[in-house]
């Protein structure tokens, strides 16, 4: 199974779903390949944004290593799932698709939350440290449910 998490920039909160999730399915011992992108060019090299560094280093997750990136046609192709965090995403990546029968891999990552009375994960790029917090939480609980919907066998 190959995911692919997409936001707008590639530096909030698809580098913190692809941190979330990586550790989560790390520590079950199964083998999920990982990886995010942004719709935008805009931050095209760089690293994470700080305050999602430091959000998830308080969880024990180093995510300083990744390098945003632009979501390309061929990720359609290659990864099984690409999960987007908000209704803009969702309009920009269905665009964006190739073909029409790859647009059934493109879902909001909240689909998978047990509660989601609203199944997006808002923007923290100009909020403060709550509003990056808030974006880890729903990443937790939006892996925990991706996991149970899915029925993995450890390796
Ligand atoms: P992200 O957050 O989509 O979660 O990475 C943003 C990052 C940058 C910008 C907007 C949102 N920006 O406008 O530069």
């Amino acid at each position: 199974m190959k995911v692919l998490f997409i936001c707008l920039g590639n530096i909030c909160r698809s580098p913190i779903a692809e941190g979330v999730m990586r550790d989560f399915f790390l520590k079950k011992q199964i083998d999920l390949e990982i990886d995010s992108a942004g719709t935008s060019g805009y931050h095209i090299g760089e690293s994470p944004d700080i305050r999602a560094i430091e959000c998830l280093r308080k969880k024990g997750i180093d995510i300083s290593g990744l390098k945003a990136r632009q979501l390309r046609h061929e990720d359609y192709i290659y990864y099984d799932q690409l999960l987007v965090m908000d209704r803009n995403n969702l309009k920009d990546v269905v665009n964006n698709c190739p073909r029409r029968d790859l647009i059934s891999k493109v879902r909001l990552f909240r689909e998978f939350d047990s509660n989601p009375r609203e199944q997006i994960i808002p923007d923290p790029y100009y909020g403060g440290d709550h509003e990056f917090e808030n974006v880890y939480k729903l990443c937790v609980s939006a892996t925990e449910n991706f996991y149970l919907t899915h029925h993995f066998k450890p390796e």
